[in-house]
């Protein structure tokens, strides 16, 4: 485990893990659940999730990571030698690669309507060509893998150049750059003449909308959103030197991903009422960025088309930046487990990596092609790699994480860790041994077993 590189700063670092948040997350999954349960009352119990459940985890990860410095299955066995506490962060490794191979099919589609964008093929449509469009866009079979391809290609070229050269560099151009544009089309929405219902959406909360489901909802979100459970954090922590905060990070990092995340209803909810849309459920489902909003954005600037022009490109760009970081996110995992574990270079753990992603990913695209026939569960293949990674592998990966933190491991490495060895106080601890102990593992196990419809507890 010698020459294992750093992240070169602390604002490499947070931009990092914040790079690793912000995705597809925020800008696809965070609007279509506000729009499920009701906007402003769901926007509240998300934070209250990312405050009481979301950051005790980020910490957990931040601090197992750091202080074995290890890629995420071998820190397990660090902290926990001959226990099977090592299946945590296998289970870890194992989830980043799959929701890779689902995550770079729908990267890949937002480079192709990045290209409609560009090319101005929005131009002109109804809201029935844009549903047309899309089905028979992800059911070509060449296209969307091409497009996949590209994707991965990208992110392996960013893993091979290494920490700092690749993922810390690319962070630094990427989070600014889509900082900018998240402002720029929010000032746009929000200014835009019919945005009042929309921005109201956002911000009056209609407590009678909170049950159970709401509450279950946002917590799956958060742990999705925030990267949880799965060793992202974990093995981005590893990288990080002895002096930085792991407290302050965590802070950080969560208030960029909530921020972008609000700032991206912001920017939906307004241009949707613009355009005359109400957004019901469903319209505001898994299609939400490829059908409703080419056509929202159409709609909402049809009488100055070069709005509309301008705005589609900026938030397809937009939606690629926060894809590629997110995915260089999960690269990572699994090349620096291959690397390490097998003794193998960076670069041939990350071409192996590459090429599997890739042939699973090809798998997953067709599935809505060719391949749509083929079940599991009842679900397509993409569906099984999309469901099973963020509504099993995910909250169990989270939950193991708090209960190794807040039972298992010894509290003074915790307390080591996040006061950088007494260089700074941490009066939270006493109340974040708690939430791990009790609320964080509870709240996980009401998630999976509601997922599983086991109970049903609604
Ligand atoms: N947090 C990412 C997003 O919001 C998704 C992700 C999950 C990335 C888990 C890495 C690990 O899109």
């Amino acid at each position: 485990m010698t020459n294992r590189e750093n992240f070169g700063s602390k604002l490499g670092a947070v931009l990092a893990a914040a790079g690793s948040a912000v995705g597809l997350g925020n800008i696809w999954r965070f609007p279509i659940e506000t729009g499920r349960n009701g906007g402003a009352a769901f926007i509240i119990v998300y934070i209250l999730c990312i405050l009481l459940i979301g950051l005790p985890v980020m910490l957990s990860e931040f601090m197992i990571g750091r202080h074995t410095q290890a890629n995420t299955a071998r820190a397990y066995q660090k902290l926990a030698p001959n226990t099977q506490w090592k299946w945590v962060g296998r289970l870890g490794v194992f989830s980043a690669f799959f929701i890779m191979c689902y995550y770079c099919v729908v990267a890949g589609w937002t480079i192709e309507y990045a290209m409609l964008a560009i090319t101005n093929q929005f131009a002109g449509k109804t809201a029935n060509d844009f549903p047309k469009i899309f089905n028979e866009f992800a059911a070509n079979p060449w296209m969307p893998i091409i497009w996949l391809i590209a994707f991965v290609v990208m992110t392996h070229f960013v893993i091979v150049k290494g920490v700092t050269k690749g993922i810390e560099r690319w962070s630094k151009i990427l989070m600014p750059l889509l900082f900018g544009l998240v402002v720029l089309l929010v000032v746009c929405a929000v200014t835009s003449p019919g945005a009042k219902e929309g921005i109201e959406f956002m911000l009056k909360p209609d407590f009678s909308k909170i049950t159970g489901k709401t509450v279950l909802s946002a917590m799956g979100q958060a742990f999705y959103s925030l990267s949880l459970g799965m060793g992202c954090l974990c093995t981005y922590a590893s990288y990080f030197d002895k002096k930085t905060s792991l407290g302050k990070t965590a802070l950080q990092v969560a208030s960029i991903d909530t921020m972008i995340a609000l700032m991206a209803g912001f920017i939906i909810f307004p241009a949707a009422s613009t355009a005359g849309y109400h957004l019901a459920p469903e319209d505001v489902g898994a299609s939400l960025l490829f059908i409703t909003l080419p056509n929202v954005f159409q709609q909402a600037f049809s009488s100055l088309p070069i709005l509309g022009y301008i705005f589609s490109v900026m938030f397809y760009l937009l939606v690629i930046l926060a894809a590629l970081t997110s995915m260089i996110s999960l690269h990572e995992v699994v090349t620096s487990y291959m690397s390490e574990e097998f003794k193998w270079t960076r670069k041939r753990a990350a071409i192996t990596e590459t090429i599997v992603c890739i042939l699973l990913g090809c798998i997953c695209s067709l599935s809505f092609g060719v391949l749509n026939d083929v079940r599991l569960f009842d679900m397509t293949i993409f569906d099984l790699f999309d469901w099973t990674s963020s509504n099993i592998f995910l909250p169990i990966g989270g939950m193991f994480i708090s209960l190794f933190a807040g039972w298992y491991l010894d509290k003074q490495i915790f307390r080591d860790e996040i006061t950088n060895y007494g260089l700074s106080s941490a009066p939270y601890f006493k109340a974040l041994i708690f939430l791990l102990r009790y609320i964080v593992p509870l709240a996980i196990i009401a998630i999976i077993v509601n997922q599983l419809g086991i109970v049903s507890l609604l």
